[in-house]
């Protein structure tokens, strides 16, 4: 194609705009002009396949048949209408959820492009007339798919764990590792009889091939479900992440059977930075990778969801509104810890009013972010900086968990898990090995949360009990209104 010039170009400046958007994410500050990146080379990189694929080989445009036309319009309008219907209506609350949806939408388009790139292949220079060439492309259709089925599978049992229409409990089929080993060594097996099947465009793509294929894919989608079914409910969020990364490898797979550069590239980021993320936040709630990865590897499983017995006893003890606002009023340090329970409540533009009266009272305020605060990575970022949280006063939990023994306040506002001391010397405890914000070393802990009910991780937390801590009962943002309105 005589245009190829300018496709390449076109993928190569998506491509870093790409990635400029990804370094653009890591920081609140440059956030936003990450985001706008991203839809610009996603933009740049739909417009350019699409002028590509209607283009001819002397670089004119030549329309293809209606129906052509009218089936890519159909995709293009129906994907980008769930898309934007589902982003306008989701809740900062269900975002994870969202994101494991699109995950398996990522593998099952990964499925489909190896299956109809197999019963189709393509043609041109993606075509295969030599013997090495057509099996590489099978290997690579081979992959993808079965990436692509693992991905699809197990972000729908993601799904239906985080919006609880599945129990978070792992579940430890005894074997299992034995089963997953023996299912991915079929795969590997099975891709040695797919390849030297005759091809589909010699009669076979309703044959042998197309048959191995399909029981390849059953086979791969039934490890996505036993994989994600063996995670524990503590260890969601890193589930996430992984299948994210997931999602990037399958997009890459499927570039390399539909050779595109640009998928390879978009695909090989989006796994890599999912890998990245997974690592970073398995090592702050102390798991390891593969424990993760292959559910409860060593351990006796991922932590329960269901409440343990033997919950620590002792007094808890109450403040009310104006006792908090008054101890608020006459502190020279307060720390806020914000946590699933203010994302809930809404309460984050109540907070940043609290934030903003006291700081004008020369009271020092910051706030603690834990890396699994909330349902999904940077949830309280997104939360405070929404409410307008000057950046340099919000704090990773390393920069932080120093400070606690020099602070009066702090105010725990719909956290538990994330705060609770058990992680660190409990061994009996689901989340033991998790770091955890220490701000029972402070003089007063307020926490804030409606009654009794457990975090995430469905335990009972001694913070509660703690000679230090005080507790302010009600819905955060009721509590955080009344405080405002008594500061
Ligand atoms: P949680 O441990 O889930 O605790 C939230 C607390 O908020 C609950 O104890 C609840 O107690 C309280 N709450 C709920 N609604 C409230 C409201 N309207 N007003 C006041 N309080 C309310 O939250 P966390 O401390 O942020 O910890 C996060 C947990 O989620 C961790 O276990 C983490 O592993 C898991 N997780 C994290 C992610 C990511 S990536 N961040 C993803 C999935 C899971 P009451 O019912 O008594 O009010």
């Amino acid at each position: 194609m005589a245009n190829q010039g300018i496709l390449t170009i076109a993928y190569l400046v998506a491509g870093v705009l790409f990635i400029r958007s990804l370094g653009g994410l890591s920081k609140q500050e440059t956030a936003f002009g990450g985001n706008t990146s991203g839809m610009l080379g996603m933009g740049l990189a739909v417009a350019v396949t699409v002028i590509g694929w209607i283009s001819t080989d002397e670089g004119t445009i030549a329309m293809p048949s209606p129906t052509g036309l009218g089936l890519l319009a159909g995709a293009i309008v129906i994907g980008a209408g769930i898309g934007g219907a589902l982003a306008r209506r989701v809740e900062m609350t269900g975002m994870p959820e969202l994101v494991a949806v699109l995950h398996s939408f990522v593998g099952l388009a990964a499925v489909l492009v190896g299956i109809s790139s197999y019963l189709a292949p393509p043609a041109g220079d993606a075509a295969h007339p030599d013997e090495a060439a057509r099996i590489v492309h099978l290997v690579e259709l081979w992959i993808g798919v079965a990436v692509g089925a693992i991905t699809f599978t197990g972000s729908i049992i993601a799904w239906a764990k985080l919006r609880g229409s599945l129990s978070g409990k792992p579940l430890l089929l005894p074997g299992r590792h034995l089963l997953n080993a023996l299912a991915a060594l079929a795969i590997l097996g099975l891709c040695v009889p797919f390849v030297m099947a005759p091809a589909a465009a010699d009669g076979g793509a309703f044959g042998p091939g197309m048959i191995y294929l399909l029981v390849m894919t059953a086979l791969a989608s039934l490890i996505g479900v036993h994989l994600v079914m063996a995670i524990g409910g503590a260890d969601m969020p890193v589930v996430v992440s992984l299948l994210n990364s997931y999602s990037g490898w399958a997009a890459a797979s499927a570039g390399f059977v539909l050779s595109n550069d640009l998928l390879i590239v978009t695909g090989a980021l989006v796994g890599a930075s999912g890998t990245i993320l997974s690592i970073i936040m398995c090592r702050a709630m102390n798991r390891s990778i593969w424990n993760v990865v292959f559910g409860g590897f060593g351990t006796e499983g991922g932590a329960p969801a269901a409440p343990v017995a033997g919950a620590p006893q002792g007094e808890v003890l109450e403040l009310s509104v104006a006792d908090v606002a008054a101890k608020l009023k006459a502190a020279r340090s307060v720390i806020i810890v914000p946590g699933y329970g203010m994302a809930v409540a809404r309460a984050q533009s109540a907070v940043a009013d609290i934030a903003k009266k006291l700081k004008k009272l020369n009271v020092e305020v910051r706030f603690a972010i834990h890396p699994v605060a909330g349902r999904l990575p940077g949830h309280m970022n997104v939360l405070l900086a929404e409410a307008g949280v000057p950046y340099d006063t919000v704090l990773e939990m390393d920069e932080i968990n120093k400070d606690f023994p020099r602070t009066d306040v702090v105010l725990v506002i719909g956290a538990n898990d994330i705060v609770n001391p058990g992680a660190l010397d409990d061994k009996s405890s689901p989340i033991y090995g998790m770091p955890v914000l220490e701000v029972w070393k402070s003089s007063l802990v307020v926490v804030l949360k409606r009654g009794k009910g457990a975090g995430y991780a469905g335990i009972e937390n001694p913070l509660f009990f703690h000679a230090g801590t005080r507790m302010l009962y009600g819905d955060a943002k009721k509590s955080m209104d009344a405080l405002a309105g008594s500061i």
